[in-house]
């Protein structure tokens, strides 16, 4: 059966290895705590002392769970230099003790974490209970280990936990990151990747590696990116990294340019509110730099000016709130270059076929750079001879380096699941590509191109300003916690806000919410009005769009009419709509195409009140993970 597609059983986890010179436990645990946003259905960890023991412990359910077992365990059961750790999101094998993570094989001595999709696993575990191994979970990971195992007992790998690994990954279909373990091999640890991410972290007399740079930053800042189909063995005293077939291969060293403090919660309660006063510095640092010598210049352009003047189509592909981004950039980017461009949900993109050639240029929106459907996309464009520019938060993430160019967001760590500062980064990234080809094309002048600059430059001060008067949204919320639906209308670029806001408030507080073009409304919604249900209106300038306004508070007053409470969203001193606002929520008066940077900023502050005050976890909803890495 190996080699056919079978059913997907994928995750979306944090894994962690490390060899040092400290107690292995904590470090591993530390590294899970800043990597619980990637799944949070179970978690556990692997030591090895250096008399060849390999403890093992795993626990269903938050890391804190694994936690009091290690509690109850006592100390001195995990002493050893070197381990793993593992938290899991999981899409296929319930959430339950015996599916979590590090698997074993029969005897114990080998320990695997995993993350990805084994796609030839019920292959292999047939081919495994055909010569008598008895699999003890429904994961494919365990085929890895008693695979591993063999390939380490007996043949021309036996004593070789490398050569083992490198054999068996030949093997393997799918996306995967391993880390394994051996308790004859106590001074090392493996680790392997395909289409998932895998850093390796470097530091005096200790080694790392993890699926984000977060789960080392308080130990080192140096780290090296893997690349595809590489196989690394990290000692206390550094790493090798060779490719499947055991040749030397090369793996890109990188300084991670934030700290620890980026990714704690400083004070805060949950990561998410942290992230949503970190929007200025965000939008600051995604733009910094690239306007220099007149000229808007984007990051591994490796895409020339005349790529861009060839350009004839734009598509932007993403999902979720960054698709958000993506529609909001399509006023700006058709604006600005005179160019259709298309917004496609990456998961819908390749199944219908779209239109793409050499001249088209696909943006791939993803702050993970590791979301399934975008990195398919983003395939799928290239073998069609589409240009692809990623527009990412992770450095060396799999959709960038897939890509023919990218233009990184610095908008640091982003821990909460839902998108708060990646999503304005996104924004700011989208529409530097909007001038870059704008610039490239000639459809705008230097001096306009600066100006447009200049107004982005603006904008952390703006955002600032909206988060000084954010109190008055969170009373709002904690007075909307018991409200069963809420709507969200805009027009313009205050729709695709309209849309994220609902989404923050579904994904936040479990709570209906749909999001509305305002003109839509008397073509069907409009009959889900009832007294007392709240509609948040996201109201354009009146100075900049006075046609818009002008129909937007009509549409207000006929929601009102028929019982709805309005809560309007409108730029300071906007006093026509102030009577068809039952709240108002003042927000900067900014440019048109700038307004979503300042609106989406209470939407965001009014999902995280109403989870709050519902007793919710903000910082990981139920059902979700961070990054979606299954399609
Ligand atoms: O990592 P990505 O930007 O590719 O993630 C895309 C979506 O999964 C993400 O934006 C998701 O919708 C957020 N939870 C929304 O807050």
């Amino acid at each position: 059966m190996a080699g056919c597609r079978l059913v997907r059983v994928g995750r979306v986890c944090g894994i962690v290895g490390y060899v040092g010179h400290r107690q292995a436990l904590d470090v591993v645990l530390g590294g899970l705590r800043r990597m619980e946003y990637r799944g949070y259905d179970s978690a556990g960890v692997a030591v090895l002392d250096g008399r060849g023991e390999l403890t093992v412990e795993r626990k269903a359910g938050r890391l804190a769970n694994l936690e009091a077992e290690l509690e109850l365990a006592g100390p001195g059961r995990f002493t050893g230099t070197a381990g793993m750790g593992h938290t899991r999101w999981a899409t296929h094998g319930a959430p339950v003790d015996r599916n979590s993570h590090p698997h074993s094989d029969a005897k114990g001595r080998v320990a695997v974490v995993h993350n990805g999709i084994i796609e030839n696993f019920a292959g292999l575990r047939a081919e495994l209970e055909a010569a008598g191994v008895e699999l003890t979970s429904d994961t494919d990971t365990e085929t890895t280990a008693h695979l591993i195992a063999r390939a380490y007992d007996a043949g021309p790998t036996a004593g070789d936990l490398p050569a083992s690994v490198r054999a068996v990954c030949r093997r393997l279909e799918g996306a995967f990151t391993l880390v394994v373990t051996h308790a004859d091999q106590p001074g090392l640890i493996v680790a392997a990747r395909r289409s998932s991410p895998l850093v390796v972290g470097v530091g005096q007399g200790e080694t790392f590696v993890a699926s984000d740079v977060a789960a080392f930053i308080e130990h080192t800042r140096d780290a090296v990116e893997l690349g595809q189909d590489q196989v690394v063995v990290i000692t206390r005293d550094g790493y090798t990294v060779t490719d499947f077939a055991g040749e030397p291969a090369q793996a890109k060293p990188f300084r991670v340019n934030w700290d620890l403090s980026a990714a704690e919660k400083g004070g805060h309660e949950y990561f998410m509110l942290k992230e949503i006063e970190e929007q200025p510095e965000a939008l600051a640092n995604t733009l910094r730099g690239h306007f220099t010598d007149g000229r808007v210049i984007l990051d591994e352009q490796r895409l020339s000016d005349q790529d861009l003047r060839d350009v004839d189509k734009v598509f932007v592909v993403a999902c979720g709130s960054a698709y958000h981004s993506g529609l909001v950039a399509k006023y700006a980017i058709e604006h600005w270059t005179r160019l259709p461009v298309e917004v496609e949900l990456a998961s819908e993109f390749r199944y219908r076929d779209p239109v793409l050639d050499r001249d088209t240029l696909v943006v791939a929106v993803s702050q993970s750079g590791e979301t399934a459907d975008t990195l398919e996309a983003v395939r799928h464009a290239r073998e069609q001879k589409a240009r692809v520019l990623a527009v990412c938060n992770t450095n060396g993430a799999q959709i960038p380096r897939e890509s023919d160019a990218v233009l990184y967001t610095h908008a640091g760590p982003e821990i909460g699941v839902a998108s708060t500062k990646a999503f304005l980064a996104q924004i700011a990234a989208n529409y530097l590509v909007g001038l870059a080809v704008a610039q490239a094309r000639g459809t705008k002048y230097s001096d306009e191109v600066a100006r447009e600059f200049a107004e982005l430059e603006a904008m952390p001060a703006a955002v600032h300003r909206v988060l000084s008067t954010v109190e008055q949204v969170r009373a709002l919320g904690r007075d909307m916690a018991s409200s069963k639906a809420v709507l969200f209308l805009g027009r313009h670029v205050g729709f695709p806000v309209a849309l994220e806001g609902a989404l923050k408030l579904k994904e936040l507080a479990y709570m209906h919410a749909e999001g509305f073009a305002a003109g839509e409304l008397k073509h069907g919604p409009i009959a889900l009005i009832e007294s007392g249900l709240p509609v948040v209106v996201v109201m354009p300038s009146p100075k900049g769009r006075a046609v818009l306004h002008a129909k937007l508070v009509s549409n207000i007053s006929e929601i009102q009419a028929r019982g709805a409470r309005t809560i309007v969203i409108a730029e300071e001193g906007d006093e026509t709509v102030r009577p068809f606002a039952d709240e108002l929520v003042e927000v900067p008066a900014v440019p048109t195409l700038l307004q979503p940077l300042v609106s989406t900023v209470p939407l965001q502050v009014l999902a995280a009140e109403i989870a709050r005050t519902r007793g919710y976890d903000v910082d990981k909803p139920r059902n979700l993970a961070k990054s979606v890495t299954v399609e």
